[in-house]
């Protein structure tokens, strides 16, 4: 076991997109767990765009990463030593933290991993975090109903992709709207949408009526902007709009003007936001649901995976931007179960 840590650190906050001179990648002295605590060995980092408002400073539901600290994030890793009863060493588990290859972290917090029941990574995508967000999202606000018209942006992303899954099972017409050709014939081909539309084309108005022709009864907004443009006025009398996030205006420097919500009174529309940490009593209901279906196949994910933790910078800004092609994940070391 190697005796040093390696972390990234926030060196200063971002101004717009983040650069890498944003970063510090350091090395540390190997924590030593406490009473209760484990050591645990990253092998996956999630990133995940909430990050980019965590190093913003500014109060949110959650508190900021301070300059000089590690950054935050969610890792599956492998328990090299064990204060905690219920946690051997070699046991795999989620629930390690941060950008960095150990840390030391509440046994209590983790939660233990088969790697029989689905490949370990899946943890921080389809059956984690991301996955539970398109859960709630759907089963709490957006409630599509067989025959309904349901659009999802950043369709082919962790989280939009499980919610569209999750709505054709119900039944509905599922439109996913992504970036490039190749993310649209994923979302279409390998995820059984109806149809997938191009924010990139010069008309997605158009392209969306023609591919909802009856309007629009839920909006799975995970990107503002003028994808929301395009979507919102589209929106039939009672859609509901799942505000889980709004990724393309997470660097803008200044605000923009809003969209014109006096349709919400004369739609009598719906449109609540959400955070998904305030519904993990329902994880257990959710895993016990997509578990199954991920391991029969019939609930499909992709995984970006980019090798090394000094890579994570890097990789973080091109998911902003848009280049990571499903849920984006930082190998930290290598994973035994596969
Ligand atoms: N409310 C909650 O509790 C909660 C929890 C988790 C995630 N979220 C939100 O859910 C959304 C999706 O997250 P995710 O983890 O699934 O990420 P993701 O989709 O795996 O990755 C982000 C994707 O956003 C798209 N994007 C980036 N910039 C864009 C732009 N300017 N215009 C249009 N699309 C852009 C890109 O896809 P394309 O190339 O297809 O454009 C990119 O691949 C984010 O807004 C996130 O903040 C909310």
């Amino acid at each position: 076991m190697p005796e040093r840590n390696r972390q990234v650190l926030l060196k200063r906050r971002p101004n717009g997109m983040p650069v890498p001179g944003d970063f510090d990648i350091v090395d540390a002295p190997l924590p030593e767990p406490r009473d209760g605590e484990v050591l645990l060995r990253g092998l996956y980092l999630s990133l995940d765009p909430y990050m980019r408002g965590r190093i913003s400073g500014q109060r949110s539901y959650a508190r900021p990463v301070e300059i000089g600290e590690v950054i935050e994030g969610r890792v599956v890793g492998q328990v090299v030593r064990s204060n905690h009863p219920g946690l051997c060493e070699g046991d795999y588990a989620m629930g390690g933290y941060g950008w960095q290859l150990y840390s030391t972290v509440p046994g209590n917090g983790l939660l233990k991993l088969k790697p029989n029941e689905a490949p370990i990574s899946t943890a921080l995508g389809i059956l984690g975090m991301p996955g539970m967000t398109a859960y709630i999202g759907l089963s709490n606000i957006g409630e599509p109903k067989a025959g309904e018209t349901v659009v999802i942006s950043a369709a082919s992303g962790a989280v939009g992709a499980v919610a569209g899954q999750l709505a054709k099972r119900q039944g509905a017409r599922v439109v996913g709207i992504a970036g490039g050709a190749d993310k649209c014939r994923y979302v279409k081909d390998e995820l059984g949408f109806d149809a997938a539309l191009d924010h990139r084309s010069p008309d997605l108005g158009a392209a969306l009526e023609q591919a909802c022709p009856k309007g629009i009864d839920v909006y799975f907004e995970n990107v503002g902007g003028a994808v929301q443009h395009a979507v919102f006025p589209r929106l039939n009398d009672f859609g509901r709009m799942i505000m889980c996030g709004m990724i393309s205006e997470y660097n803008d420097t200044t605000p923009r003007p809003g969209p014109n919500l006096m349709s919400a009174v004369r739609k009598r529309l719906r449109i609540q936001g959400f955070i998904v940490s305030d519904h993990w009593q329902r994880y257990g209901e959710f895993r016990a649901l997509a578990a199954p279906l991920v391991k029969s196949g019939q609930l499909r994910y992709r995984e970006d995976i980019v090798a090394g933790l000094d890579n994570a910078p890097e990789a973080f800004i091109g998911l902003l931007q848009g280049k990571n092609f499903g849920k984006l994940l930082i190998r930290l070391g290598p994973d035994p179960t596969r």
